[in-house]
Order: structure tokens, then C-alpha cells, then sequence
């Protein structure tokens, strides 16, 4: 029986409750969300991005008519700029018709054509052959015997960097074009930022996101975009470029090597093991999230490095640096067109500010207390330029144990207004934990659940989220934001499953979780009306003295038990699914080993020690512990 109290007043639910968390892992941003068709378009793959790179990965040499020459990639003063500073070298030999240069192999199978549709190419360029060079732009497939569209032809004049534009209208349809540049004559001619977007990109935007997956996510009409990560925030270097110390790889996400013209934008090493080129950096998500009518969340970095790094650098001057360029973000993004930063934004092409409510300063540090001291400054500096923006704290690491007390200790001491928790785990303990929040302070900081999904792509999982989703709406006082993360996987590039939706270079498709969170994401009440369940399942009942574990099992009355110790503590779970044991400890309770085929759990105290010495050959242990009946 379920009794609803339809007069009762429950928590209220903000609107924007329900969001998605953007990062840059499985390829999210290049070869995914970024609608750029080239793949390493300024050929800053470098070994020390990934070991299998060369500058010329994606690219293949190709010659028609018995044209020759050379390709090399080099970085030396005739860069494009000081950020762009590889560049594609061609030395030509060609004889009359013939003709030589490269060709692009795109993501997954190749460059993804649709018949009818416009493609923008562009490419930087200077020549020294004194009657410049003839560029033909074709996109073809790999065997170079069908074309999917009338070539481009351009005529690159002048050993300066210029850039020449050119446009295709596809004639065929395909997921497996290459995208060729040759060039005829004598000479050195030398290319970078070879680029080719589809004209329909979301919302026709230049520079623009690819069209299905930016649809699908918009059609979750989230409340929020977070962005950029996760790991790939606060991991490598914390320095920036610089020109006087060299060009270092693998520096934290930071937001001033992500705008203005991408041809002038840094590209970086990226956590997840690939080059990110940056071309979606923080304009297009400001945009993005306008874009879909969301509140845009920024994540910065606390100078605290995370994801396994776990280091925690030292150099107030730099801090303050960090410091700076968040004020200087939140100018980007509030401030007027007549400022230093609103400036730099509406050359981007937004006069109007995009707005910011809300800030996060780090990503699950898990040195807490060195985390907690650079947060605080971070967050006393912008209150003062900007009281009213929310400046989100995490919760450490998903470990649920040292770590995460402390960390949850520091913020309740420091009066931390929201805290992000992080947590990937099995679906049982998802419908174990649905009541997680019910204990959770009223008065203290609002908890935002930043990454969450359960561990597998399945229905039962996708259910199993949604069935947790009702006891954060519940407790819709103290969390007041909740996404599923990661939010994309290329198919062919994944770093991490499960994900919400799925793509490959031309096709996506969401999980079923895409569909739950869709349903409570476009569903979002506007207050939680009190209810009580009453029924003959699930009571608990207290197990006192000898317990035989067998007994459970084998006498039918335990088919699905949850163990929790006198005190509440959950020990294990065992679902006696597959006819195999499941033993499934509570994360963060107690250490447990495997030992003869089963499990030990060494806990606080003797009485908790339990051994299964093998399936079908249980001891009986002595536990001072009460099950809880979950089904059957
Ligand atoms: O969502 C994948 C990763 O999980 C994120 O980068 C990180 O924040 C978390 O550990």
C-alpha cells in the first residue's frame, strides 16, 4: 500500500536539478562532440602525447599523375604561431601534371559524408615557388577510385601564412572518405590547421558541434552543462604555455589555452592518453550550454592533482596566478563587452554575457586537507569580486572512507555552500543506498552529485538508477544536482564504460540509462509529494547468535541478503545470483581477500570475521549481525 499525502509539503525540486557532465574521455571532444572531420588538423600529435603518435598521425602520403616530393612535420620559426608551432612541410619535385601531398583519415573508419550536404575545407598555407602553388582538395576513398564530391581548387600564393577556404557539396554518402590535399609545381610549401566542418553543425554554429550527439544531449533539456572534466582538469603540469621555459605537454585544463581564433590555441596532452586540440574550448561550451538552456559549471584547477597523481604543488605565486585566471573566467563569462575579458568574448561573437551562479574549484582531490587550503583562497578571492556565485567543493575521491570523511569534515568546518560527490557502483548498491541522503545535515552544504552510474551499460542498471534517482528527488533539499557520468563514448577510443550515449563517425545511439535519466531529466517536479509504503516484503529481521550462511542460502527464506553489523555498518552483500556466490563488500568497509577460493573480511572485530571456504562447503561463523530480507 502506498500512501500519498497530497496535501503534504516535501523538499521543492530545482528546475535545473538534473544536468550532464561534459569531459574530454572515449574521444568525447575530437572525433565526437567537435564537429571537425580532420584528424590531427595542425599535426601537434607528438610521441609525448601517446607513445604510437608521430606528428604525422592520420595522415598518409599521397601523388597522381607521377608527382613526388616529400612530408615532414616540423616545429622551427616558420610556425603558423607560438602556439601552433608544428606544421606540415612539403617538399615538392612534381613535373608537369603531376601532383603530391597528403591524405586524412578522420576517426573511426574515416571522414563521414552525407549525400546532399555542404562541407567547409580551410587550410593555413604559404609557398615559396614564385608563382605560388596549386592546391586540389578532393575527398575521395582511401584507394583514391570514388569521389563524394567535385574538388577544390586553390591557389596558395606568397611565403606568408594565409588562410584559403574552400567549400564541398557531397555527392555521395559514406563513413569511410579520406580527405586528400595535393599540390603540383616545385618548392617548399608549407600547410597547417587543415580543416573540414560539416556546414550543419547544432544550431549551425561555425566551429560548431556535431548535430546528433549535441541534439541528443539537448533533447535531455538539461539544467546544467558541467564541464570540462573530471581527470582531465586537475592532472599534468599546473604551468601554462610558456614560451620562456619551453612547451611543456600534459598541463592542467586551463581555460585561457581553450579561446579566442583556434589556429592561435594551444593543444595539449590529454589524461586519457590522446592529443586534445582544444577547438571545443570554453567560448563553445559557454555556448553549448546556452545553446541547450543550461547553466553553464565550469570546473577549475585547485593546484591539487588527482586521478592517481595525487600531488599537491607548492607555489603561491602560482596559486595566485590560478586565482587570477578564475576571475578572469568569471569575467568571460558576466562581464561586459567593455571589459578585458567580456572583450575577448564578444570577439569570439557574444556581445551579451553568457552569465555564471555557480563555480566548481577542483575534481576529487584526494589529499583533502592540502585541497581544502588552496580552496579557500580560491573561493575568499572570487566572493569578494562576486559574492553570489556558488563556489562548489568536492568530496575527495569515490572511496567512502578516510578520505572522504576528511573531506566532508574540511568542508562542513569551512562552511562550504556544495559539495560534489563522485561514486561508480554496482547497481545492488544503488538500491541498497536509496536512503543514502535521508541522514544528511538540513542546514549544511547542499551535496551536487557531479558522476555517478552504476557499473554496467544493462537495463537492470539503467533501473537501478532510476530507482536511486527517486531517493535523491526525496532528499531534494540537500541534493540539489545530480549527473550521470561519462556523458559520451567513441566506440572505437573508450577509456571508460559505462557511458550515457554511444557514437561512432557517423551513427550514436544512447543506453538505457540515455533513457532514464531523459525521463527524469524532462520530468522534473517542482516539489516532492510525502509518501509511505506499507507491505508484506523486505522487513528486516535481526539474526542473532549461530548463523549458518548455508542456512540462507539453501533454506530459501535469504535468497537475496544485505548484512549490515549491530551499529548499521553494512558489511556485505550476496545475492546467490548464477548460482555463484556474490559476495559484494560495501565500498570502503573493512579490507577484504580472497583466501581458498573465498572471502575474508578482516572488520573491526572478531565477530564480524567470516570465511566461505568454498561454494557448496560452507562454516558457519558466529555473527553479531542483522539481515535484511531483500526479496523472495
Ligand atoms: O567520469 C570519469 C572520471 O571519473 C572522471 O574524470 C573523474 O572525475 C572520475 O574519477
Amino acid at each position: 500500500t502506498i500512501d500519498v499525502d497530497s496535501g503534504g509539503t516535501g523538499p521543492a525540486i530545482d528546475p535545473d536539478m538534473y544536468g550532464v557532465f561534459f569531459e574530454d574521455i572515449n574521444r568525447a571532444a575530437d572525433g565526437g562532440l567537435y564537429a571537425e572531420l580532420v584528424q590531427n588538423r595542425s599535426f601537434e600529435y607528438l610521441p609525448v602525447d601517446n607513445g604510437s603518435y608521430t606528428g604525422l598521425t592520420a595522415w598518409s602520403a599521397v601523388s597522381s599523375a607521377g608527382g613526388s616530393g616529400t612530408a615532414a612535420t616540423v616545429d622551427d620559426d616558420a610556425r603558423l604561431n607560438e602556439r601552433n608551432r608544428t606544421y606540415l612541410k612539403l617538399t615538392l619535385s612534381n613535373t608537369g601534371a603531376g601532383a603530391y601531398g597528403v591524405q586524412n583519415a578522420g576517426y573511426n573508419t574515416g571522414v563521414a559524408l552525407e549525400k546532399g550536404k555542404r562541407y567547409d575545407f580551410s587550410v593555413w598555407a604559404r609557398t615559396d615557388a614564385a608563382g605560388g602553388t596549386p592546391l586540389t582538395v578532393s575527398l575521395r576513398d582511401q584507394a583514391g577510385t570514388t569521389t563524394y564530391a567535385t574538388a577544390v581548387r586553390v591557389s596558395v600564393r606568397g611565403d606568408t601564412w594565409r588562410r584559403y577556404t574552400g567549400t564541398f557539396v557531397a555527392t555521395g554518402t559514406t563513413d569511410a572518405a579520406r580527405l586528400t590535399v595535393q599540390a603540383g609545381g616545385a618548392g617548399t610549401l608549407r600547410l597547417d590547421m587543415v580543416s573540414l566542418f560539416p556546414r550543419d553543425t547544432f544550431k549551425g554554429r561555425p566551429n560548431g558541434l556535431r548535430k546528433d550527439l549535441a541534439e541528443k544531449i539537448a533533447a535531455l533539456r538539461p539544467g546544467f552543462v558541467r564541464f570540462p572534466g573530471g581527470c582531465i582538469v586537475n592532472t599534468g603540469s599546473m604551468y601554462g604555455y610558456d614560451a620562456a621555459s619551453g612547451y611543456q605537454r600534459a598541463r592542467a585544463y586551463q581555460w585561457k589555452d581553450t579561446v579566442g581564433p583556434v589556429e592561435e590555441r594551444a593543444t595539449n596532452a590529454n589524461f586519457w592518453g590522446y592529443n586534445q586540440s582544444y577547438g571545443l574550448g570554453y567560448y563553445e561550451y559557454f555556448q553549448f550550454a546556452e545553446d541547450v538552456g543550461a547553466k553553464a559549471v565550469p570546473v577549475v584547477p585547485a593546484l591539487v592533482t588527482g586521478c592517481g597523481q595525487n600531488r599537491a604543488v607548492d607555489d603561491e605565486a602560482l596559486l595566485q596566478r590560478h586565482i587570477q585566471d578564475t576571475l578572469d573566467l568569471i569575467e568571460f563569462a558576466t562581464g561586459p563587452a567593455t571589459s578585458t575579458w567580456g572583450a575577448k568574448r564578444a570577439a569570439m561573437g557574444h556581445p551579451e554575457p553568457f552569465g555564471l551562479d555557480r563555480l566548481e574549484v577542483g575534481n576529487e582531490e584526494n589529499l583533502p586537507d592540502a585541497f581544502m587550503a588552496r580552496f579557500v583562497k580560491f573561493r575568499d578571492a572570487i566572493k569578494a569580486e562576486y559574492p553570489d556565485i556558488t563556489i562548489i567543493s568536492n568530496s575527495g575521491p569515490d572511496d567512502m572512507g578516510a578520505t572522504f570523511d576528511r573531506a566532508w569534515e574540511l568542508n562542513r568546518a569551512n562552511g562550504v555552500e556544495m559539495v560534489d560527490e563522485h561514486y561508480y557502483n554496482s547497481p545492488d548498491w544503488f538500491l541498497q543506498n536509496n536512503r543514502r541522503y535521508d541522514s544528511y545535515d538540513r542546514s549544511g552544504a547542499k551535496v551536487w552529485l557531479g558522476e555517478f552510474a552504476s557499473q554496467e551499460n544493462k537495463l537492470y542498471n539503467a533501473l537501478a538508477e532510476g530507482a536511486y534517482l527517486t531517493g535523491l528527488e526525496r532528499n531534494a533539499d540537500v541534493v540539489t544536482m545530480a549527473s550521470y557520468a561519462p556523458l559520451l563514448a567513441n566506440i572505437d577510443y573508450v577509456q571508460w564504460r559505462p557511458d550515457m550515449i554511444w557514437f561512432d563517425n557517423d551513427q550514436s545511439w544512447g543506453s538505457a540509462s540515455y533513457e532514464v535519466q531523459k525521463l527524469f531529466m524532462t520530468n522534473v517536479g517542482d516539489r516532492v509529494v510525502p509518501s509511505t509504503f506499507s507491505g508484506a516484503t523486505r522487513t528486516p529481521e535481526p539474526v542473532t547468535g549461530a548463523v549458518g550462511l548455508s542456512t540462507w542460502r539453501t533454506a530459501a527464506r535469504y535468497d537475496d541478503v544485505l548484512v549490515t553489523s549491530a551499529d548499521g555498518t553494512q558489511l556485505f552483500h550476496d545475492d546467490f545470483s548464477a548460482g555463484a556466490d556474490r559476495w559484494t563488500p560495501i565500498a570502503g568497509r573493512g579490507a577484504w581477500s580472497v583466501v581458498d577460493g573465498g572471502y575474508v573480511q578482516s572488520d573491526t572485530a572478531a565477530e564480524n570475521t567470516m570465511v566461505e571456504a568454498g561454494d557448496e562447503n560452507w562454516r558457519d561463523y558466529d555473527l553479531d549481525v542483522k539481515a535484511t530480507k531483500l526479496s523472495g
